[in-house]
């Protein structure tokens, strides 16, 4: 079986490719480096030792995603290819919708034309906005608070309607909490352009003295601790929950959305403390004001994962600090030399 990831020279889309490959599965990458490098993809058959196809291709671009399918055997498709950065596509939304949802129509368009009808998303928990409800379970009313949680929220409405109109077609709307850490071997992981805004980059920055103190966003939150707490995922337990998923979509027809978390939320301070504990590495911070368009808590109910793909996050907190401490010693820069 034959699988196409998009956007799979990046982040979740590296360590998805070592999941499929590891599995047995043959697989082609699609991406435009735009946030990415060919470099991560050499470091995919450096750790499974196996060969597959690139595309440098952008997903937007009709004649050359025709070809793709042209020249392959398609059975299933993953779509990671996005612009994922919160403020930027505040600043920049036309960007962000133009490239998200533009992506997503043409490999639409070119898996109708060539009869591929398994579909995996990646989806966010940004599309719960500022639900309270804890766990968030699938059935939460949808909604967004920024440009790109619209994209999201607008993609699955796309891919709905698709399966609505073909009874063939399956689409997983796989909703990724928050993942973090990176591949046991330190070959693979998240290299953010520019200065990151997420938790752990910033923690990794620190650590190796790049930031001179990591600023925790407001510890006066109703949580234990009073600062945020957040579902944070092992990035190979994510990608080995796109396995599942592929299997779900060959197996089961229609439009079906499924949050991948782990069901435990870690506030920043726990997550810190394990860092330090787990690596033997200070993070030293200061406490800021909250940050705006934070909330206090998210974490998901994994039940209908463990139900429908029969998938659960197995790696804990303390296997995440380590992994991705491993990756930034081991590649300082990122993939950059
Ligand atoms: P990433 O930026 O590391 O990977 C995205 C990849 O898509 C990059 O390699 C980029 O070059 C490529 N790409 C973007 N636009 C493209 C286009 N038009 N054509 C071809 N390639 C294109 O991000 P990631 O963290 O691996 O995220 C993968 C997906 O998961 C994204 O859709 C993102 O929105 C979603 N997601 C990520 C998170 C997270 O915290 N990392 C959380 C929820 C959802
Ligand atoms: C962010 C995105 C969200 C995306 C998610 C996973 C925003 C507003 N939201 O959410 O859409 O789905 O990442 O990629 O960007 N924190 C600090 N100091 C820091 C950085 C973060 O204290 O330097 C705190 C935050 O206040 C929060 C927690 O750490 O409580 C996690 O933050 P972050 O990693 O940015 O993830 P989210 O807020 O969940």
């Amino acid at each position: 079986m034959t699988i196409l990831l998009t956007g799979g020279a990046g982040y979740i889309g590296t360590h998805t490719c070592v999941a499929l490959l590891e599995l047995g599965y043959d697989i082609i990458v699609a991406d435009n480096y735009i946030n990415s490098t060919p470099l991560a993809i050499d470091r995919v058959k450096e750790i499974t030792g196996k060969n597959f196809k690139s595309y440098d291709v952008d997903v937007c671009d009709i004649p050359g995603m025709e070809r793709v399918f042209e020249e392959n055997k398609i059975d299933a498709v993953i779509h990671f290819a996005g612009l994922k950065a919160v403020g930027e596509s505040c600043a920049i939304p036309l960007r962000y919708y133009r490239n998200n949802l533009d992506s997503t129509l043409t490999l639409l368009e070119c898996m109708q034309k060539y009869g591929v009808r398994n579909f995996v998303f990646s989806s966010s928990a940004t599309v719960y906005g500022t639900s309270q409800n804890m766990p968030l379970d699938e059935k939460e009313p949808t909604g967004c608070t920024n440009p790109y949680g619209w994209t999201k929220y607008m993609i699955e409405q796309i891919l709905r309607d698709t399966a609505a109109a073909d009874p063939e077609f399956s689409a997983v709307l796989l909703r990724y909490f928050n993942p973090i850490g990176a591949h046991e071997s330190g070959l693979i992981g998240e290299d953010p352009n520019g200065i990151p805004n997420n938790l752990m980059p910033r923690i990794l920055n620190t650590a190796a003295g790049k930031m001179k103190a990591l600023t925790v966003f407001g510890n006066d939150y109703p949580t234990p601790d009073g600062t945020g707490v957040r579902d944070y995922i092992h990035v190979c337990d994510l990608a080995e929950g796109h396995a599942a998923a592929i299997k779900y979509a060959v197996e089961h027809k229609g439009a079906e959305a499924i949050n991948l978390g782990t069901g435990n939320g870690y506030s920043v301070f726990e997550m810190i403390h394990t860092f330090e504990e787990v690596n033997h590495t200070p993070v030293p911070y200061t406490l800021e004001p909250r940050r705006p368009g934070d909330i206090a808590t998210c974490y998901a109910s994994p039940e209908k994962a463990e139900k429908c793909l029969g998938w659960k996050a197995k790696r804990g907190l303390a296997e995440m600090c380590r992994d991705a401490w491993n990756w930034q010693q081991k590649n300082p820069n990122g993939y950059k030399a």
